[in-house]
């Protein structure tokens, strides 16, 4: 409460309104309403909704979509908002580790935001993966982080127009956005060259098909097999151009190799690098001499001494000791991992893409950082509710 004290001319008045100020704001305070205050204010809920934190969720069916791919459909018990494109982080304890991993929503935000499920498709292509595709099991409880990531339409940014280029299973991404602009959920236009070694490794392709509209178009491109209803070959400038005569701004979403690949073609088509959005790819096991070190991890007041393989990222190290370390994009780019580094030296994956200060102040992401010796580092709790 803000009391108003105007100073007077004669000074012997300010005590005198001073020696009352008690007074008065009892008396404010007994003018004030009885009634409690409320337990959840508008903008708590929407900020409980935007960034809902980790929490459980219940694997409700799994759909078998090719011979090593399978969609897993999760009920989170409350509603999610997200942006077609964006990703969540699936954790759960596999053996002695707590495992988590990101992956992009193939479902829609309609989906998400009116029954609170959404679908994760996913390849078995690695550790937690393979463990998916093997164990996993209808009713099943798993903690689910997110949305998070950025690789999704943005109108003040973006073209009206995107082209999508999608890698073997990296459609997901796409799968959600030609949901969400056939529901309305979105409103942009969607070219999308979907390339697959052959037609049998092409994901939802009646699905697609029949998302097809004026907002969303999809052209398929073998590498392995000449089709006569398929285009064949990679997606390059010219094939793009083929499908394409306005400006637009390029999604792509699969391996490392073909960002590099495409990058250049785009470059030939005039696309600079700020109408291009790759999605980040995880780090992965480098090819270095195999060594161990020993890595002291300070989690609260909890201190552990673990190995640190030189191959693997600091991440997965203290994962494969069963901590539990928050983490999401595992490539550097959402900061959820960060932590101090004490003493140790490390490689980053790729580019060092830490802010100045991460740098000065040795600040480092375990999730794209490797051991080059013994290390000690202060990692943030992780919570589930
Ligand atoms: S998990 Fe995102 S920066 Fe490490």
């Amino acid at each position: 409460m803000a009391y108003r004290f105007k100073k007077q001319i004669f000074g012997f008045l300010d005590l005198i309104r001073f020696s009352k100020v008690v007074d008065v704001r009892r008396a404010k305070l007994a003018e004030g309403s009885a009634a409690p205050l409320p337990n959840d204010y508008r903008v708590n809920l929407t900020a409980r909704i935007l960034h809902p934190g980790n929490r459980k969720a219940v694997l409700t069916d799994i759909i078998k979509e090719s011979a090593d791919t399978k969609t897993y459909v999760f009920d989170l018990g409350v509603k999610m908002l997200f942006r077609a494109g964006q990703y969540v982080t699936l954790s759960a304890k596999v053996g002695d580790s707590y495992v988590s991993r990101p992956y992009a929503v193939s479902s829609s935000p309609y989906t998400a935001l009116k029954e609170g499920k959404v679908a994760l498709t996913v390849k078995k292509a690695g550790y937690f993966s393979d463990w998916l595709f093997d164990n996993a099991e209808i009713g099943a409880e798993f903690a689910v982080n997110g949305p998070s990531g950025y690789f999704h339409y943005e109108s003040l940014k973006d073209r009206p127009l995107i082209v999508g280029i999608a890698g073997g299973s990296a459609i997901t991404p796409f799968y959600s956005m030609a949901q969400a602009l056939a529901e309305g959920s979105e409103d942009f236009r969607l070219v999308l060259f979907y390339g697959a070694r052959t037609a049998e490794d092409i994901l939802f392709k009646d699905k697609l098909d029949a998302l097809t509209s004026d907002k969303f178009k999809v052209v398929y491109v073998l590498s392995d097999e000449e089709n006569t209803a398929y285009e064949h070959g990679f997606v390059t400038a010219d094939l793009i151009r083929k499908y394409v005569d306005e400006e637009f701004t390029a999604m792509m979403c699969g391996p490392d190799a073909m960002y590099s690949f495409l990058v250049k073609e785009l470059a030939t088509l005039g696309v600079s690098g700020k109408f291009v959005k790759k999605e980040a790819n995880g780090a992965g096991v480098r090819d270095v001499k195999p060594a161990v070190y020993k890595l002291t991890v300070h989690i609260r007041d909890e201190v552990y001494e673990i190995p640190a393989n030189a191959e693997e990222t600091l991440l997965v190290a203290m994962e494969r000791a069963g901590l539990h370390i928050p983490a999401m994009c595992r490539a550097g780019g959402c900061g959820y991992c960060h932590s101090k580094l004490v003493k140790g030296k490390f490689s980053i994956a790729g580019d060092d893409k830490r802010r100045l200060a991460d740098a000065k102040f040795s600040y480092i992401h375990p999730c794209c950082s490797y051991p080059d010796s013994d290390i000690e580092l202060i990692v943030p709790p992780q919570n589930v509710k």
